[in-house]
């Protein structure tokens, strides 16, 4: 039987592991069984009964990955309860405008699979670790490097995913 819960992720620089790791670590602290697993990293999702699925926001969109994990497994994704993440800088700013934009970045996604919870969380920028081609975007928008991650906000998120869960 799926008694499993999948937290399923991209990351380019590491920091949306982390954040399904709290994810991961806060359904673990409320009885769950949880995989917490890049997106290379998963074979099989039938022992699944729900996922909660992530990414960074590159240039107002997922991960291609993440996206194609979404699209490669739609089928199998219908039928349990799913709950999708983004981590961005721009959520850092708070406003309705950049949330709103945040959360777009799921808006092909959810199209595809319905999500019973969406969130949406500020991530960290370290300039030393980017590769050129991104040190060169962020430099042309000017993104103000930081760690800007809340993770209480994050295992908040995590505990009203896993009532939703429960409901569905
Ligand atoms: C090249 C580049 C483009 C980015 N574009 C966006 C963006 O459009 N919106 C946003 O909110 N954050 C943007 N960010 C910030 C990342 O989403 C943030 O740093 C995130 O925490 C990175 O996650 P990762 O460490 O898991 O790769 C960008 C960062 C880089 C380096």
């Amino acid at each position: 039987m799926a008694d499993r819960i999948l937290v399923a992720y991209a990351t380019r620089y590491g920091s949306t592991a982390d954040v399904a790791e709290a994810i991961g670590d806060e359904l673990r602290k409320a009885g769950e069984t949880v995989d917490v697993r890049p997106f290379t990293d998963i074979a099989d999702l039938s022992p699944y009964r729900a996922a909660v699925i992530g990414s960074p926001i590159y240039m107002g969109r997922w991960l291609p990955e993440s996206q194609v994990f979404i699209e490669k497994n739609q089928q199998f994704l219908r039928t349990i309860p799913v709950a999708y993440f983004a981590v961005g800088l721009t959520v850092k700013e708070g406003t309705h405008e950049f949330i709103r934009k945040a959360e777009a970045s799921m808006d092909q996604v959810r199209l595809l699979v319905q999500a019973v919870e969406v969130g949406v969380f500020p991530g960290k920028l370290e300039t030393g670790r980017l590769t050129i081609a991104d040190r060169a975007i962020v430099k042309l928008i000017r993104a103000e490097a930081g760690d800007f991650r809340d993770l209480a906000a994050v295992r908040a998120w995590a505990q009203a995913v896993r009532e939703k869960i429960a409901q569905a």
